[in-house]
């Protein structure tokens, strides 16, 4: 069996365009959503990350603003970065790229964040809310990942839903999501990491295989159950003399050899990182929409 490809640029413009009557009714008002990405330091998939952010906000009519630090930025400059856009009144969602300079403690910048314009979900006030089951923000990319299986028919309901990867940013978040008792999660969740015993065994049994662990082609066809769907959360860039820039971007699946065994599956690129964005993007409209006191 081929798998259907799940494309997320067409997902994200399905999103795009509920997004768009939002911001049109808050203009209305008077109110653009603004959102900030604070970068410190040239990780080059951080990079890419962020220009993919503003190049999204131009093309919805959002406010943006990116703050540039460079590599050897202390602390403090971060937090003050934090401060300023804490107290700006045109940013109703910011974020700071992970991850930082080794030198800065992100927990410490990320406590920082005024947890009502937390874009990213991650201040500790915000993840116990999503644990408990009443969120303000929603992580991006595990949210996103949800509004993915939803609109390619995979409701995770009753479902098993194994996740590769453990991180604050994807794995642990989108545990917590899909396991609520809900509509469009109530799946059993399995999460997986570096130390588990018989990963293969247990991978094998999931209905849906949620793959982030950074590990280019981790993810082979003997670990997938016939059937299963397959989202790859992986970026990882490869050297490749015969690409135009020297590199390309693969995920941490084989999708060649799983898509034949899985019925739906996601690219990279072209996948979950497209989704990243514009739930990052909903998460400013919603900010902007309790900030004007409009119903989301
Ligand atoms: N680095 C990789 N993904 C993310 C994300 O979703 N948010 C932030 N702040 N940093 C990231």
């Amino acid at each position: 069996m081929a798998a259907k490809v799940i494309h997320g640029p067409e997902v994200a413009e399905q999103i795009r365009q509920e997004l768009r009557v939002k911001i049109a009714q808050l203009k209305e008002r008077g109110t653009v959503p603004g959102l900030a990405v604070v970068l410190a330091g040239e990780d080059p998939a951080s990079q890419q990350y962020v220009r993919n952010k503003v190049k999204a906000c131009q093309e919805l009519g959002l406010h943006s603003r990116t703050v540039l630090l460079p590599d050897d930025a202390s602390e403090a400059d971060v937090l003050n970065a934090v401060d300023e856009l804490n107290s700006d009144p045109a940013i109703h969602g910011f974020l700071v790229q992970l991850p930082l300079p080794k030198h800065i403690d992100e927990n410490k910048v990320i406590m920082r964040i005024d947890p009502s314009k937390d874009a990213d979900g991650f201040h500790p006030i915000n993840v116990g809310r999503m644990l408990i089951g009443d969120p303000v923000f929603l992580p991006a990319t595990p949210s996103g990942i949800q509004e993915m299986l939803l609109r390619s028919g995979n409701d995770p309901d009753g479902k098993h839903v194994v996740i590769v990867g453990r991180s604050n940013i994807v794995g642990k978040p989108l545990a917590a999501i899909l396991m609520q008792k809900k509509k469009g999660a109530n799946a059993t969740v399995t999460v997986c990491h570096s130390r588990t015993r018989g990963l293969a065994d247990i991978v094998r049994t999931g209905d849906i295989v949620v793959a982030a662990i950074g590990s280019p082609g981790f993810i082979t066809a003997d670990m997938i159950k016939e059937g299963a769907v397959v989202i790859d959360v992986g970026t990882n860039r490869v050297d490749d003399p015969s690409a135009k820039r020297g590199y390309r971007w693969v995920g941490d699946v084989d999708f060649d050899a799983v898509s034949v065994k899985a019925s739906a599956i996601t690219p990279v690129p072209g996948g979950v990182g497209p989704m990243t964005i514009v739930m990052l993007m909903k998460n400013t409209v919603t900010a902007a929409c309790r900030a004007a006191g409009i119903e989301r």
